[in-house]
């Protein structure tokens, strides 16, 4: 593989305790494209995330981000990075204005382009109209979008979103997902996001990495995963194969089958 990666995870691995929170995955995110870490409450997604955005320790070698060390690097994986957590982080209190302005000093945008660069990505958002509100005043999609602003206020290369669409109504989802691909397709960023909404992840995703209990139980393209499991397949199906007890079943040896084929033709190309 020639193209650069905007993240490569080796042997990554995380306990809580007696948890094994992540088990030993293997991870590649080509530069450009948009990867959806796919999974059941409890996969171990929001954990994988927490590594590679430096929230939690990662041992030397295990995590690059555009070939930096997340364990070495850390001021320089996060300038590198957007991150809009699983739980709300947007203040209700402030404006949008102010909660983007918020996140401008904290990653240093200079104070000189400051006020223009939030200007531009409320408009980036769709919030221009709204950005003197206070945000308790926005709904659940402007809130999500909101969010969304602040992450990428310092012109991320690399935008992490954990569960982005998680109780939103389907225009809140649809506005959110516009969003991503308009900002996407203007600056060439790496999309990073977790969900377990199967028909987003099949609508979006360039490559899905499903986890279950902790480790990776199929890898493709959408269309891969979905041939994987039999003709008129959906991503629900495939989620069924690999999170059932039917791992064992036909449709479980032709996921098994996807991936040795994946392998086969990483070593080959
Ligand atoms: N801070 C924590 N302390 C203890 N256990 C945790 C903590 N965070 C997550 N876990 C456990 O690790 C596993 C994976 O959780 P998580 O990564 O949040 O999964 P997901 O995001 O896929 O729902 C679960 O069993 C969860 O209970
Ligand atoms: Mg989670």
């Amino acid at each position: 593989m020639t193209a650069p990666l905007a993240v490569r995870g080796r042997g990554v691995r995380h306990r809580f305790g007696g948890t094994v929170a992540v088990d030993d995955i293997d991870l590649d995110v080509a530069a450009g494209t948009v990867f959806g870490l796919l999974g059941p409450n409890g996969a171990g997604k929001t954990t994988t995330i927490r590594m590679i955005t430096t929230l939690l320790p990662t041992p030397p070698g295990a995590i690059e981000v555009f070939g930096v060390d997340v364990a070495r690097h850390k001021p320089a994986v996060r300038r590198l990075i957007g991150y809009v957590p699983q739980q709300l982080s947007a203040d209700g209190a402030l404006t949008g204005r102010e909660n983007v302005a918020l996140f401008a000093c904290l990653f240093d945008v200079p104070r000189a382009r400051r006020r223009r660069i939030v200007g531009t990505t409320l408009e980036s958002v769709g919030l221009a109209e709204v950005a003197d509100r206070t945000a308790g005043t926005y709904s659940g999609g402007m809130i999500r979008r909101l969010e969304l602003a602040q992450a990428l206020v310092n012109v991320p290369r690399l935008l992490v979103l954990d569960e982005p669409t998680i109780g939103l109504d389907p225009i809140g989802r649809a506005g959110v997902w516009d969003r991503i691909g308009e900002v996407g397709a203007s600056t060439g960023m790496t999309v990073l996001f977790t969900t377990h909404y199967m028909d987003e992840a099949d609508q979006h995703c360039d490559r899905i990495a499903l986890m279950h209990r902790g480790r990776i139980r199929a890898l493709g393209t959408p269309a891969e995963l979905k041939a994987g499991v039999g003709p008129d397949a959906t991503l629900d199906d495939v989620f069924r194969a690999v999170t059932g007890d039917e791992l064992g079943s036909d449709a479980g040896e032709r996921m098994r089958d996807v991936r040795a084929t994946r392998r086969t033709a990483r070593r080959l190309g």
